[in-house]
Protein backbone atom coordinates (compact mmCIF):
# COMPACT_ATOMS: atom_id res chain seq x y z
CA UNK A 1 0.00 0.00 0.00
CA UNK A 2 2.66 2.17 0.55
CA UNK A 3 5.73 1.14 -0.94
CA UNK A 4 8.06 3.71 -2.35
CA UNK A 5 9.67 2.96 -5.63
CA UNK A 6 12.13 6.01 -5.59
CA UNK A 7 14.14 4.97 -2.46
CA UNK A 8 13.84 1.08 -2.69
CA UNK A 9 15.79 -0.69 -0.67
CA UNK A 10 17.21 2.17 1.61
CA UNK A 11 13.96 3.55 2.43
CA UNK A 12 13.21 4.19 6.51
CA UNK A 13 9.95 5.33 7.79
CA UNK A 14 10.16 8.83 8.97
CA UNK A 15 6.26 9.63 9.85
CA UNK A 16 3.92 6.92 10.57
CA UNK A 17 0.71 7.98 11.63
CA UNK A 18 -1.80 5.71 12.62
CA UNK A 19 -5.92 5.26 13.05
CA UNK A 20 -5.70 9.44 13.59
CA UNK A 21 -8.62 10.68 14.80
CA UNK A 22 -9.86 14.24 15.87
CA UNK A 23 -13.34 15.13 17.45
CA UNK A 24 -14.39 18.60 18.35
CA UNK A 25 -17.19 18.29 20.19
CA UNK A 26 -19.80 16.54 17.59
CA UNK A 27 -17.89 16.87 14.68
CA UNK A 28 -14.94 14.62 13.53
CA UNK A 29 -12.68 16.35 11.65
CA UNK A 30 -9.80 13.59 10.96
CA UNK A 31 -11.46 9.68 11.54
CA UNK A 32 -9.19 6.60 11.45
CA UNK A 33 -6.65 8.46 9.09
CA UNK A 34 -3.17 6.15 8.37
CA UNK A 35 -0.21 7.54 6.77
CA UNK A 36 3.37 7.18 6.52
CA UNK A 37 6.17 9.18 4.98
CA UNK A 38 9.65 7.58 4.33
CA UNK A 39 12.71 8.88 3.97
CA UNK A 40 13.80 10.69 0.71
CA UNK A 41 9.90 10.58 -0.22
CA UNK A 42 7.33 13.64 -1.19
CA UNK A 43 3.98 12.97 -0.43
CA UNK A 44 1.29 14.68 -1.12
CA UNK A 45 -2.67 15.43 0.88
CA UNK A 46 -5.56 16.83 -0.51
CA UNK A 47 -9.37 17.04 -0.74
CA UNK A 48 -11.75 19.58 -0.57
CA UNK A 49 -12.22 22.18 1.38
CA UNK A 50 -12.94 21.15 5.28
CA UNK A 51 -11.58 17.87 4.54
CA UNK A 52 -9.53 17.89 7.61
CA UNK A 53 -5.86 18.37 6.13
CA UNK A 54 -4.98 20.78 8.28
CA UNK A 55 -6.49 19.19 11.22
CA UNK A 56 -4.36 16.01 10.71
CA UNK A 57 -1.23 18.38 10.43
CA UNK A 58 -2.25 20.00 13.67
CA UNK A 59 -1.97 16.17 15.04
CA UNK A 60 1.03 15.62 13.27
CA UNK A 61 2.91 18.64 15.15
CA UNK A 62 1.65 18.46 18.57
CA UNK A 63 -0.74 21.48 18.57
CA UNK A 64 -3.49 19.05 18.73
CA UNK A 65 -3.39 15.83 20.98
CA UNK A 66 -5.35 13.14 18.44
CA UNK A 67 -8.44 11.86 19.81
CA UNK A 68 -7.60 8.85 19.22
CA UNK A 69 -4.35 6.81 17.24
CA UNK A 70 -0.53 6.99 17.66
CA UNK A 71 1.50 9.31 15.59
CA UNK A 72 5.42 8.29 15.57
CA UNK A 73 8.37 10.25 14.34
CA UNK A 74 11.02 7.64 13.62
CA UNK A 75 9.84 4.92 15.77
CA UNK A 76 9.07 7.07 18.51
CA UNK A 77 5.54 8.19 19.77
CA UNK A 78 5.15 12.23 19.35
CA UNK A 79 5.41 14.71 22.49
CA UNK A 80 2.27 15.99 23.07
CA UNK A 81 3.80 20.02 23.03
CA UNK A 82 4.37 21.31 19.71
CA UNK A 83 8.13 22.98 20.68
CA UNK A 84 9.50 19.56 21.51
CA UNK A 85 8.05 18.04 17.88
CA UNK A 86 9.67 20.45 16.34
CA UNK A 87 12.89 19.87 18.51
CA UNK A 88 12.19 16.17 17.57
CA UNK A 89 12.68 17.18 13.99
CA UNK A 90 9.36 17.92 12.48
CA UNK A 91 9.04 21.74 11.08
CA UNK A 92 5.95 22.54 9.14
CA UNK A 93 4.54 26.07 7.70
CA UNK A 94 1.17 27.45 7.98
CA UNK A 95 -1.67 27.98 5.53
CA UNK A 96 -1.51 31.18 7.34
CA UNK A 97 1.53 32.78 6.98
CA UNK A 98 2.48 33.18 10.34
CA UNK A 99 5.92 35.29 10.51
CA UNK A 100 7.08 37.86 13.08
CA UNK A 101 5.79 40.95 10.97
CA UNK A 102 7.81 43.59 12.44
CA UNK A 103 11.12 41.84 12.19
CA UNK A 104 13.20 41.23 9.36
CA UNK A 105 13.88 38.34 7.34
CA UNK A 106 17.20 37.34 9.14
CA UNK A 107 15.77 37.60 12.49
CA UNK A 108 12.55 35.64 11.49
CA UNK A 109 14.82 33.02 10.41
CA UNK A 110 16.77 33.32 13.51
CA UNK A 111 13.80 32.68 15.66
CA UNK A 112 12.90 29.01 13.83
CA UNK A 113 16.74 28.41 14.55
CA UNK A 114 16.63 28.99 18.03
CA UNK A 115 15.46 24.98 18.97
CA UNK A 116 19.03 23.97 17.77
CA UNK A 117 21.27 26.10 19.79
CA UNK A 118 22.62 25.06 22.63
CA UNK A 119 22.92 28.13 24.54
CA UNK A 120 20.22 28.98 27.38
CA UNK A 121 17.97 31.77 28.66
CA UNK A 122 21.05 33.21 30.71
CA UNK A 123 23.68 32.84 28.35
CA UNK A 124 21.69 34.47 25.87
CA UNK A 125 21.27 36.99 28.89
CA UNK A 126 24.18 37.38 30.45
CA UNK A 127 26.01 37.13 26.44
CA UNK A 128 28.97 35.99 27.20
CA UNK A 129 31.89 34.94 24.61
CA UNK A 130 29.60 31.11 24.45
CA UNK A 131 26.86 33.36 23.24
CA UNK A 132 28.41 35.34 20.49
CA UNK A 133 29.99 32.53 18.86
CA UNK A 134 26.82 30.87 18.61
CA UNK A 135 24.92 33.82 17.68
CA UNK A 136 27.65 34.20 14.45
CA UNK A 137 27.48 30.29 13.97
CA UNK A 138 23.37 31.60 14.12
CA UNK A 139 23.52 34.10 11.65
CA UNK A 140 25.73 32.50 9.11
CA UNK A 141 23.51 28.92 9.19
CA UNK A 142 20.13 31.49 8.70
CA UNK A 143 22.13 33.01 5.56
CA UNK A 144 22.99 30.15 4.24
CA UNK A 145 19.17 29.30 3.78
CA UNK A 146 17.95 32.31 3.24
CA UNK A 147 20.58 32.26 0.00
CA UNK A 148 19.03 28.54 -0.47
CA UNK A 149 15.37 30.45 -0.58
CA UNK A 150 16.39 33.11 -2.76
CA UNK A 151 15.94 35.45 0.13
CA UNK A 152 19.42 36.95 0.76
CA UNK A 153 19.35 39.58 -0.50
CA UNK A 154 16.03 40.93 1.59
CA UNK A 155 17.56 39.51 4.78
CA UNK A 156 17.42 43.19 6.00
CA UNK A 157 13.69 43.81 5.25
CA UNK A 158 10.57 43.63 7.63
CA UNK A 159 8.94 40.80 7.15
CA UNK A 160 5.54 42.87 6.14
CA UNK A 161 7.27 44.44 2.97
CA UNK A 162 7.57 41.35 0.98
CA UNK A 163 5.36 40.54 -1.33
CA UNK A 164 3.38 37.09 -0.25
CA UNK A 165 5.00 34.52 -2.37
CA UNK A 166 8.15 35.52 -0.94
CA UNK A 167 6.55 35.77 2.69
CA UNK A 168 6.03 31.65 1.94
CA UNK A 169 9.40 31.26 1.09
CA UNK A 170 10.52 33.01 4.27
CA UNK A 171 8.16 30.66 6.61
CA UNK A 172 9.66 27.57 4.56
CA UNK A 173 12.97 29.31 5.43
CA UNK A 174 12.14 29.40 9.19
CA UNK A 175 10.68 26.31 9.15
CA UNK A 176 14.44 24.85 8.12
CA UNK A 177 16.19 26.56 10.22
CA UNK A 178 15.25 23.85 13.11
CA UNK A 179 16.94 21.73 11.33
CA UNK A 180 14.09 19.05 10.58
CA UNK A 181 13.71 15.51 9.29
CA UNK A 182 10.35 15.93 8.08
CA UNK A 183 8.71 19.14 6.82
CA UNK A 184 5.26 20.04 6.55
CA UNK A 185 4.20 22.27 4.31
CA UNK A 186 0.16 23.77 4.40
CA UNK A 187 -0.50 25.19 0.98
CA UNK A 188 2.73 26.50 0.19
CA UNK A 189 1.83 27.83 -3.70
CA UNK A 190 -1.53 29.66 -2.23
CA UNK A 191 -1.80 33.02 -3.23
CA UNK A 192 1.02 32.32 -5.96
CA UNK A 193 1.58 33.74 -9.33
CA UNK A 194 2.55 30.88 -12.01
CA UNK A 195 6.16 31.27 -11.53
CA UNK A 196 6.55 31.24 -7.96
CA UNK A 197 4.90 28.21 -7.91
CA UNK A 198 7.39 26.69 -10.47
CA UNK A 199 10.13 27.82 -8.23
CA UNK A 200 8.21 26.76 -5.22
CA UNK A 201 8.36 23.08 -6.86
CA UNK A 202 12.77 23.64 -7.40
CA UNK A 203 12.64 24.45 -3.88
CA UNK A 204 11.10 21.57 -2.70
CA UNK A 205 12.73 19.16 -4.68
CA UNK A 206 16.14 21.01 -3.52
CA UNK A 207 14.78 19.92 0.44
CA UNK A 208 13.90 16.51 -0.51
CA UNK A 209 17.42 16.21 -2.07
CA UNK A 210 18.90 17.59 1.03
CA UNK A 211 17.47 14.44 3.11
CA UNK A 212 14.28 16.31 4.36
CA UNK A 213 11.12 13.88 4.17
CA UNK A 214 8.22 16.30 2.94
CA UNK A 215 4.71 16.16 3.44
CA UNK A 216 2.59 19.00 1.28
CA UNK A 217 -0.76 19.78 1.20
CA UNK A 218 -1.46 21.58 -2.20
CA UNK A 219 -4.70 22.68 -3.98
CA UNK A 220 -2.26 23.62 -7.02
CA UNK A 221 -2.71 19.56 -8.91
CA UNK A 222 -0.56 20.20 -11.48
CA UNK A 223 1.93 21.04 -8.65
CA UNK A 224 0.88 17.89 -6.69
CA UNK A 225 1.04 15.20 -9.29
CA UNK A 226 4.43 17.13 -10.77
CA UNK A 227 5.95 16.79 -7.04
CA UNK A 228 4.43 13.82 -5.01
CA UNK A 229 6.07 10.33 -5.20
CA UNK A 230 2.53 9.24 -3.03
CA UNK A 231 -0.72 11.61 -3.12
CA UNK A 232 -3.36 10.62 -0.25
CA UNK A 233 -6.88 11.78 -1.09
CA UNK A 234 -8.44 12.86 2.56
CA UNK A 235 -12.34 13.95 2.63
CA UNK A 236 -14.75 13.97 4.91
CA UNK A 237 -11.73 13.38 7.41
CA UNK A 238 -11.32 10.02 5.89
CA UNK A 239 -8.81 8.99 3.65
CA UNK A 240 -10.53 8.04 0.23
CA UNK A 241 -6.91 6.75 -1.36
CA UNK A 242 -3.57 6.81 -1.87
CA UNK A 243 -1.54 5.77 -4.40
CA UNK A 244 1.39 7.29 -7.36
CA UNK A 245 -0.22 10.56 -8.89
CA UNK A 246 -1.57 8.20 -12.14
CA UNK A 247 -3.42 6.27 -9.93
CA UNK A 248 -4.93 9.05 -7.83
CA UNK A 249 -5.70 11.46 -10.90
CA UNK A 250 -7.57 8.49 -12.88
CA UNK A 251 -9.55 7.59 -9.51
CA UNK A 252 -12.58 8.75 -10.14
CA UNK A 253 -14.07 8.81 -6.67
CA UNK A 254 -11.37 11.83 -6.50
CA UNK A 255 -12.67 13.50 -9.82
CA UNK A 256 -16.16 13.17 -7.73
CA UNK A 257 -14.77 14.53 -4.72
CA UNK A 258 -13.53 17.65 -6.65
CA UNK A 259 -16.32 18.11 -8.74
CA UNK A 260 -18.56 18.44 -5.40
CA UNK A 261 -20.89 15.03 -6.89
CA UNK A 262 -22.16 13.61 -3.80
CA UNK A 263 -20.37 10.36 -3.15
CA UNK A 264 -21.71 7.03 -2.88
CA UNK A 265 -23.97 6.35 0.43
CA UNK A 266 -22.89 9.74 1.63
CA UNK A 267 -25.74 11.78 2.61
CA UNK A 268 -23.68 15.14 3.39
CA UNK A 269 -21.81 15.43 0.20
CA UNK A 270 -24.66 16.87 -1.69
CA UNK A 271 -24.58 19.62 0.90
CA UNK A 272 -20.71 19.71 1.18
CA UNK A 273 -21.02 20.25 -2.77
CA UNK A 274 -23.05 23.28 -3.11
CA UNK A 275 -21.33 25.46 -0.17
CA UNK A 276 -17.89 24.63 -2.14
CA UNK A 277 -19.67 25.59 -5.61
CA UNK A 278 -21.04 28.26 -4.06
CA UNK A 279 -17.66 29.84 -2.56
CA UNK A 280 -16.13 29.23 -5.80
CA UNK A 281 -18.59 30.85 -7.75
CA UNK A 282 -17.80 33.87 -5.18
CA UNK A 283 -14.36 33.85 -5.52
CA UNK A 284 -13.43 32.83 -2.57
CA UNK A 285 -11.50 29.40 -3.51
CA UNK A 286 -9.03 27.58 -0.85
CA UNK A 287 -5.82 28.19 -3.68
CA UNK A 288 -6.47 32.28 -3.33
CA UNK A 289 -5.15 33.98 0.04
CA UNK A 290 -8.38 35.22 0.65
CA UNK A 291 -10.15 31.34 0.44
CA UNK A 292 -11.32 29.93 3.93
CA UNK A 293 -8.49 29.41 5.73
CA UNK A 294 -9.19 27.69 9.41
CA UNK A 295 -5.97 26.56 10.58
CA UNK A 296 -5.21 27.26 14.24
N1 LIG B 1 -10.22 23.85 16.53
C1 LIG B 1 -11.33 23.45 15.89
N2 LIG B 1 -12.53 23.41 16.53
C2 LIG B 1 -13.64 23.02 15.89
N3 LIG B 1 -13.68 22.62 14.61
C3 LIG B 1 -12.53 22.64 13.92
C4 LIG B 1 -11.28 23.05 14.50
N4 LIG B 1 -10.31 22.96 13.57
C5 LIG B 1 -10.90 22.52 12.46
N5 LIG B 1 -12.23 22.33 12.65
C6 LIG B 1 -13.19 21.80 11.67
O1 LIG B 1 -12.67 20.60 11.17
C7 LIG B 1 -13.00 20.45 9.78
C8 LIG B 1 -11.75 20.27 8.98
O2 LIG B 1 -11.07 21.51 8.89
P1 LIG B 1 -9.62 21.64 8.28
O3 LIG B 1 -8.73 20.63 8.88
O4 LIG B 1 -9.19 23.06 8.41
O5 LIG B 1 -9.87 21.28 6.73
P2 LIG B 1 -8.94 21.51 5.47
O6 LIG B 1 -7.59 21.96 5.92
O7 LIG B 1 -8.94 20.19 4.77
O8 LIG B 1 -9.63 22.57 4.63
C9 LIG B 1 -13.79 21.68 9.41
O9 LIG B 1 -15.15 21.37 9.52
C10 LIG B 1 -13.37 22.68 10.46
O10 LIG B 1 -14.34 23.66 10.65
MG1 LIG C 1 -6.48 23.63 5.53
Amino acid sequence: MTTDTTTKGTATTVLDARGVTMRFGGLTAVRGVDLTVNSGEIVGLIGPNGAGKTTFFNCLTGLYIPTEGEVRYKDRVLPPKSFKVTAAGIARTFQNIRLFNNMTVLENVLVGRHTRTREGFWSAVLRGPGFHRAEAASREHAMELLEFVGLAAKADHLARNLPYGEQRKLEIARALASEPGLLLLDEPTAGMNPQETRTTEELVFAIRDKGIAILVIEHDMRFIFNLCDRVAVLVQGEKLIEGDSATVQGDERVVAAYLGEPLENDPGAAEAAEVEAAEANAGTAADTPAGKENDR
